[in-house]
């Protein structure tokens, strides 16, 4: 058994269960590493944020805030804990929730630089994705991503998302306007990429 095992997080609730990974409500205990995700170049420009240099106490307030609007309804907010380790290494979302529409926009990082390129993004996003289309009944994920981010494209078309258009200069990114490829996903897509995977 490794010695830096986190047992605090290898006892949050499992609530959704895979082979590598658990996926666990986002908790005050994952503040300061999404502080210091938020606070890297690389990663900000990847998710098209912007490095926004803030106070901690700054940035717990918007956690704070995030954290309150994870009701399960409108906002499932998960955080992905690495079985072997307890490390928590990323985030999956499902945001905009709409119970009329049935649809949901979802997003994917995986902070810890050393766990990615490992399938793991596509193991967290295979769990969300059951849960949304089988457990919620979705009938629509809709995602985004910029077109320098290569990694991102590749997990989309991966997961079997389709591609549906572009938005133009629709992200400012080293310096210049860069567009926003739009994918969308359907229950029969999901469905269809059981089969393939
Ligand atoms: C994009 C990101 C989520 C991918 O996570 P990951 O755990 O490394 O991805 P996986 O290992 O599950 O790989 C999924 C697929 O994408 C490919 N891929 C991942 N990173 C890649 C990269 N940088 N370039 C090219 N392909 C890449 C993998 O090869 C894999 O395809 P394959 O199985 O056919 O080989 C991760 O790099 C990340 O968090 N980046 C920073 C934040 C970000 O970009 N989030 C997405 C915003 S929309």
């Amino acid at each position: 058994m490794p010695s830096n095992l986190n047992k605090a997080n290898l006892s949050r609730i499992r609530f959704l269960d895979g082979k590598r990974l658990f996926l666990t409500p986002l908790a005050e205990c994952d503040l300061e590493s999404t502080y210091r995700w938020f606070h890297d170049k690389e990663f900000v420009d990847l998710v098209g944020s912007y490095l926004q240099p803030t106070s901690m106490a700054k940035y717990r307030d918007g956690f704070d805030k995030l954290l309150m609007s994870c009701d399960g309804k409108t906002r499932v907010f998960l955080s992905i804990i690495h079985k072997s380790s307890g490390a928590f290494i990323g985030n999956v979302s499902l945001d905009g929730i709409d119970q009329y529409e049935r649809k949901a926009a979802f997003g994917v990082f995986i902070g810890e630089k050393r766990y990615r390129g490992k399938g793991y993004a596509i193991e967290a996003a295979r769990l969300l994705f059951r849960f949304g289309f089988e457990d919620m009944g979705l009938r629509r994920i809709e995602s985004s991503t910029h077109v320098l981010n290569k990694g991102s494209q590749a997990l989309h078309q991966k997961l079997g998302f389709v591609r549906e258009g572009v938005a133009r200069q629709q992200y400012f990114y080293g310096g210049r306007y860069v567009d926003s490829i739009k994918y969308g996903m359907l229950r029969q897509d999901y469905q269809r990429s059981l089969k393939i995977s």
